[in-house]
């Protein structure tokens, strides 16, 4: 990300892009197309986007996205999130955008790609080669990304004042090292996975940025340890999951985002009063979670739309030590392929 910093640290740099102002101001409607990992990226790219760009943004999975007739136009940029560039889906999506007038841009990996080819721009996410099948620094990247392109579009749209730029930009510098604080101690989200690696079933919950991580935290444990997971959005669970919480169900609750965080907290209580086994992921400083949860996953402090690229790392070192303590291979997961080149 160093390198889309401004010497100064208070605005983004994207030479890479060589739309003019007006022309990125002058879309009136945005599509986050992906598949798998990189789609629940392109979730976060919403929130991010609409948030601090104030622009209308839809996502979709790539494979529905291209048989729903979308409604594309010259007035539509179409964003395709993928690590490989090769994926079959995703590419034919833009495709057929392109086919429709709208532009084009690439979030990609991997240089030289089909995907990047195709498309009129494209930003590299810079993740370094990505070679076991379960996409984790990539979709960090891509967040990374999506957030850098949310603040420069709110800066050329004057959505958000340069001293909030400014500030976010600092806070982003700092999140490597939060994320090597979350690495250094992982004893406890060992002794969990242990603990809990050879149940059937585990739900994820959450709100807002939260929920969107959950989803990539049910992933990953669905892909590598082949345990069923769900994600849910918490407010989501008295309306038919919560039939499923019953003693000693394992649920991951994230309780990071302060804007839901009593809402969270109540269906937090909710999966609590049935017995389930409850590991809260809280930022540092919360007193709070750990009085109606069974364990606390801490992560380091920041603005909370940063919290994502944080609120991962234990969830997929979650998957990983659950993976391990399976005896399954972490790097191949059966059936699965890291390019998926077929549709
Ligand atoms: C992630 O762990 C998965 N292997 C998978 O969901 C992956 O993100 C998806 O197939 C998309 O791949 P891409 O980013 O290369 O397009």
């Amino acid at each position: 990300m160093s390198q889309r910093i401004a010497k100064d640290g208070k605005s983004i740099v994207m030479d890479e892009l060589k739309w003019d102002a007006d022309y990125l101001n002058s879309f009136n409607r945005i599509y986050i197309v992906a598949c798998g990992t990189a789609y629940h990226a392109g979730l976060v790219g919403k929130f991010y986007i609409e948030k601090l760009a104030r622009t209308v943004v839809e996502v979709d999975v790539a494979s529905e996205f291209r048989y729903r007739e979308p409604i594309v136009d010259e007035n539509t940029l179409f964003i395709a999130v993928s690590q490989s560039g090769e994926t079959s889906d995703t590419l034919a999506a833009m495709k057929e955008s392109k086919r429709l007038g709208a532009k084009t841009l690439a979030l990609t990996n991997v240089v030289g790609s089909s995907i990047a080819r195709e498309a009129d721009q494209v930003l590299y996410t810079w993740a370094g080669p990505e070679i076991a099948v379960a996409s984790t620094k990539a979709y960090t990247t891509q967040i990374v990304l999506f957030f850098m392109l949310a603040l420069y579009m709110a800066e050329i749209k004057g959505t958000q004042k340069p001293e909030r730029v400014a500030e976010l930009i600092g806070m982003l510098k700092e999140i490597p090292g939060g994320i090597s604080n979350t690495l250094s101690d992982v004893e406890p989200i060992k002794t969990f996975a242990k603990q809990y690696g050879f149940n059937e079933d585990v739900f994820y919950i959450g709100r807002s940025l939260d929920y969107d991580v959950a989803l990539e935290g049910s992933l990953k444990l669905k892909e590598i340890s082949y345990i069923h997971a769900e994600a849910y959005a918490a407010g989501e669970l008295k309306h038919g999951t919560l039939a499923l919480i019953v003693e000693g169900v394992p649920v991951i609750a994230l309780a990071t985002q302060k804007s839901v965080y009593e809402k969270t907290l109540s269906n937090i209580k909710e999966v609590k009063a049935r017995d389930a086994v409850v590991i809260g992921i809280a930022a540092e400083g919360d007193e709070e979670l750990e009085k109606y949860v069974d364990h606390v996953i801490r992560i380091p402090e920041t603005d909370e739309l940063l919290i994502p690229i944080l609120a991962v790392v234990p969830l997929q070192l979650l998957a990983y030590y659950a993976a391990i303590t399976r005896g399954c291979d972490v790097d191949k997961p059966r059936n699965l392929a890291k390019s998926v080149t077929v549709e």
